[in-house]
């Protein structure tokens, strides 16, 4: 695996790979690579020639109180995870590669119609920060392919209609959640867990999959089965974000007519903040 930081080299090296011929997958990523990562990796070997992750911890998608500077950096053993799933190129620019004019300064790319609800609405700016640095990365890279996580459904929503948007020929692919047998969502964010707060973390999936059951059981109410979940939610500790029932192409708030949902949820446990979702489809 070649690791690059300088984004002339990586075109460099990219275009001498487009020009053999051969197809490129990208999997962005802010490091701390778990299975869910890894998972996104083994995609796009699957799907392309070449795969060339990022590392790139993005100081634009984080709120002025959030965990920037807290963030894990692991690169030593996030290039071993890379390599043993046949990674071919990591892109690990520094901030002054992607914003030498700083944060501040610079074009910024916005969805405004997904950005509405759920995580948009608790961290704003956020998804612009994300689209932002998602829009450099594609066009530093360049890749036929580029793979994201369900696990942040907004997320993988906000960059599919940015790419249709902006007519960037790149064709974007989901991979399902990556869960520890307890069912939790793998998370970077997991890390700053005790062993007790894993425990109940792994209530989340619980909820999700009680509320699930009850939309296939019929029950519509979905302003209750909301309540319901975040009352069941905070009396194990959790304290509220959002836990919202919504259209999956839209992310409005389900109607009585859609007979497709995504379950999507926030909450914090002590100061960590951990999201999760799931898909019913009745
Ligand atoms: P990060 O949180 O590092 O996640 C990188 C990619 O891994 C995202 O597409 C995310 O959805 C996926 N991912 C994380 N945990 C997962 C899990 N348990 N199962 C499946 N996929 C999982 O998301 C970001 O970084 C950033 O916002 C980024 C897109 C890199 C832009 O800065």
């Amino acid at each position: 695996m070649q690791t690059i930081n300088d984004t002339a080299e990586l075109r460099q090296v990219i275009q001498r790979y487009k020009q053999a011929g051969k197809t490129i997958a990208f999997v962005p990523t802010m490091g701390n690579l778990h299975e869910g990562h890894l998972s996104l990796v083994d995609k796009a070997k699957e799907q392309s020639d070449i795969v060339v992750a990022s590392i790139f911890v993005n100081p634009m998608q984080f709120g002025e109180n959030e965990d920037l500077d807290a963030y894990p950096r692991t690169l030593e053993a996030d290039s071993i995870g890379l390599v043993e799933h046949g990674c071919d190129i990591l892109f690990s620019p520094s901030a002054k590669e992607v914003y030498p004019n700083g944060t501040q300064a610079e074009t910024r790319v916005d969805v405004p119609s997904l950005v509405e609800h759920h995580c948009g609405e608790s961290r704003p700016g956020h998804f612009i920060g994300v689209a932002t640095v998602v829009t450099k990365l594609f066009n530093m890279v360049q890749p036929d392919t580029a793979i994201f996580g369900e696990k942040d459904f907004q997320q993988l929503a906000v960059i599919r209609k940015m790419t249709l948007d902006l007519c960037m020929p790149i064709r974007i692919i989901g991979v399902p959640i990556s869960r520890e047998p307890s069912g939790l969502a793998r998370s970077s964010r997991n890390g700053y867990l005790s062993t007790e707060e894993k425990t109940t973390a792994a209530r989340i999936y619980q909820t999700l999959l009680q509320c699930k059951k009850s939309l296939e059981n019929g029950n519509k109410d979905f302003e209750r089965l909301s309540k319901k979940a975040i009352e069941s939610l905070e009396s194990l500790g959790f304290k509220k974000d959002y836990f919202n029932i919504a259209n999956p192409n839209t992310l409005e708030n389900a109607t009585l007519n859609d007979n497709e949902y995504v379950i999507l949820v926030a909450a914090w446990l002590g100061s960590t903040r951990l999201i999760d979702n799931i898909g019913v489809k009745l």
